[in-house]
């Protein structure tokens, strides 16, 4: 063959680096187009199938890897990924449900998840209704026969809630319908959805699994084949593509997953217990804790908890006040989002989510880091000052 000019040689390289190179990280292939070895298999690929692959939007070997470790944490068999978690949710929506049909979402809901449901319902003809989060097994009487899903969320990412995961699912099983749960408190680690009933069970991997702060991912699991290709229909049809980096970030977080999230919980507990004591604290809304609805629950079926809980103050303190303690911190960011390295602490107001917040004081969410707890309890105890 003529030799080939500078710009050909620039864009196509006849080298070939040596085999038998091994390293522990999975490698990260980038790829949108992939290459088949010729037209009678790029015919017999099916982008359904995880034994090949046909395009990047479907999978690569970074991504396919991801995925089988985040089913075999839950228990599952299937896992997609998606680019965020609330991606993830509204990947489960669309796949399952039409107009005509009915979904049921926890009062406490993650709130992107509440303004989708409401959206499905203004603009798709499905309707959205909201239960109280303990309603247990009388979610029953609340199944309709168009009812197609119902969301859980185990604890309330807010007002931590635990729900009781069993009773639901059992009951709605009896009916036919579908539980997906958004098991992102406990990551697959204090709670493995499937365990509990749950048909469907979705991760933001931005939290723990990510642990950095830095990446945005989600994911869908779920044991049933049939119920993993309508998702991944959607999957497919709604171009749901994670960025080989991302995915990779992903992938060295979960190594450490398990040991970051147990000093997330035993430094959670720390700071929870000694909020307790303080005497602006009327309530900590912690699974661990007595004082949160639902902790019964977390007993029987929980094996931790995640460094993710709220306090509620004496109503005795105003808002602004409470924001004024809030930005004394100096330990705690002020942001949204959870299950990094760096503690969080977020004012939300909680009237208007559920009818009985209506007298309450301010809450305040915490995302305990892995800074020491000391650390942080000297800092909190600096902001209590200014109150
Ligand atoms: C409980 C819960 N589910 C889902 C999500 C959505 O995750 P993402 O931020 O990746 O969209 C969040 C994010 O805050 C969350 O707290």
């Amino acid at each position: 063959m003529t030799k080939k000019s500078l710009q050909t040689r620039l864009v196509r390289s006849d080298y070939v680096p040596p085999s038998g190179f091994d390293a522990f990280p999975t490698p990260i292939h980038h790829a949108s187009t992939v290459l088949f070895k010729d037209v009678a298999s790029m015919r017999a690929g099916d982008w359904k199938r995880k034994d090949a692959y046909t395009y990047g939007l479907h999978g690569t070997p970074t991504t396919f890897t991801l995925e089988a470790r985040l089913a075999a944490i839950e228990g599952g068999a299937h896992c997609l990924l998606a680019p965020s978690g609330l991606a993830a949710i509204a990947m489960v929506d669309l796949a399952l449900l039409k107009s005509g049909d009915d979904v049921l979402l926890p009062e406490n809901v993650y709130n992107p998840n509440r303004d989708l449901g409401r959206w499905l319902s203004t603009d798709f003809g499905v309707t959205a209704r909201f239960y109280d989060p303990l309603v247990g097994g009388a979610i029953a009487d609340l199944i309709q026969p168009n009812t197609k899903l119902v969301w859980t969320e185990a604890p309330g990412s807010v007002s931590m809630e635990v729900p009781d995961l069993r009773a639901i699912c059992a009951a709605a099983k009896e009916q036919g319908v579908l539980v997906a749960l958004d098991n992102t408190w406990a990551a697959g680690i204090a709670l493995r959805g499937f365990d509990v009933g749950a048909d469907i069970v979705m991760q933001a991997l931005t939290k723990y699994q990510s642990g950095g702060s830095d990446v945005l991912m989600g994911a869908v699991i779920t044991r049933d084949q049939a119920l993993n290709d309508r998702i991944a229909a959607s999957h497919m049809r709604l171009g749901m593509g994670v960025g080989a980096d991302d995915a990779y970030l992903v992938l060295r977080g979960l190594e450490t997953l398990k040991l970051r999230f147990d000093a997330h919980d035993a430094a959670g507990r720390k700071v929870a217990a000694w909020l307790k004591t303080r005497p602006e604290i009327v309530t900590v809304l912690h699974p661990a804790f007595e004082d949160c609805p639902g902790h019964d629950v977390w007993k029987r079926d929980f094996s931790g908890a995640a460094g993710l809980f709220s306090v509620i103050f004496d109503a005795r303190y105003t808002q602004e006040r409470t924001d004024r303690f809030v930005d004394a911190l100096i330990m705690f960011g002020i942001g949204y989002s959870w299950g990094g390295t760096h503690s969080l602490a977020v004012p939300y107001r909680m009237q208007g989510m559920r009818r009985e917040w209506a007298d309450a004081g301010t809450l305040v969410r915490f995302n305990i880091g892995l800074e020491h707890p000391d650390d942080l309890i000297a800092d909190l105890e600096q902001a209590f000052a200014v109150l």
